[in-house]
């Protein structure tokens, strides 16, 4: 689904992301881990193509995303860090608009948003203008607009920071019975709990290089080896040089 290869970013003299390899398959709820400053949301934003790489290459469906940027974005859906709405529009508006940008037809979106309504539970707020959401509701819109053309591959940057719990359960919900549904995500957090709660795969980032890729039972087991619980095995991972 999504290969990442030999991938790195500077920017000056620094070095963000250093030649990092990943694969991504399909139906995966991919954790992609590590602490401030790490170098996910650089990696993601070359992912997106918002950002050009230094050195490496991007396969969505074995297509270069930097060579078929249109056609990497038709398959692709991206939850920013920061989430950016039209305070002025409503959540159907917002959507619409989005639709549109993907040259979806009026009755397709008009469905697809109603299933998403009822999905991530946006109820009576989706006629409301989006200035008078909550910080929950307002991602939980972003998610829509993000999954509004069906794409094969989600990325999501942080998507739990600043949740209210209940939006988190409903965030986290959506996310594992997409990827049953055969959506692939690719999902970057700081937070373990998230990733022991919901993901499939861990990939683990610490000063721009990849220190461990494998299965979440893996890190498991890693884990009860090491007889420590997972925030000190974090700490321990991404303090050794
Ligand atoms: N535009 C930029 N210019 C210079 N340095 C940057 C820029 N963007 C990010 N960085 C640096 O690259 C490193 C990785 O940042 P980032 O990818 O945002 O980390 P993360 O998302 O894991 O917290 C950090 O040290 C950050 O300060
Ligand atoms: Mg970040």
């Amino acid at each position: 689904m999504l290969k990442i290869e030999n991938l790195s970013k500077n920017f000056g003299s620094f070095r963000a992301v250093n030649q990092i390899n990943l694969q991504i398959d399909k139906g995966e709820l991919y954790g992609f881990l590590g602490p401030n400053g790490a170098g996910k949301t650089t990696t993601i934003k070359m992912i997106t193509g918002l950002l050009s790489p230094t050195e490496g290459n991007i396969y969505l469906n074995g297509n270069d995303v930097w060579l078929n940027p249109i056609e990497s974005k038709m398959n692709l859906g991206y939850i920013p860090d920061q989430p950016f709405l039209y305070d002025k529009l409503t959540g159907r508006e917002f959507l619409f608009f989005c639709g549109g940008l993907y040259n979806l037809s009026k009755n397709h979106i008009r469905n697809k948003i109603d299933g998403l309504i009822d999905l991530l539970k946006i109820g009576s707020w989706i006629d409301k203008r989006t200035e008078e959401y909550s910080q929950g509701m307002k991602q939980r819109i972003v998610i829509a607009s993000a999954f509004i053309h069906d794409p094969k591959l989600i990325i999501v940057d942080e998507p739990m920071i600043g949740l209210d719990p209940q939006s988190a359960y409903i965030v986290k919900r959506f996310f594992t019975d997409s990827v049953k549904n055969g959506t692939t995500i690719f999902m970057s957090t700081h937070s373990l709990n998230v990733v022991e709660e919901i993901c499939t795969r861990v990939g683990i980032i610490n000063k721009g290089n990849i220190i461990f890729d494998d299965k979440l039972e893996v890190l498991r087991k890693l884990k009860d080896e090491k007889n420590n619980n997972f925030e000190e095995l974090f700490i321990k991972l991404t303090n050794e040089e």
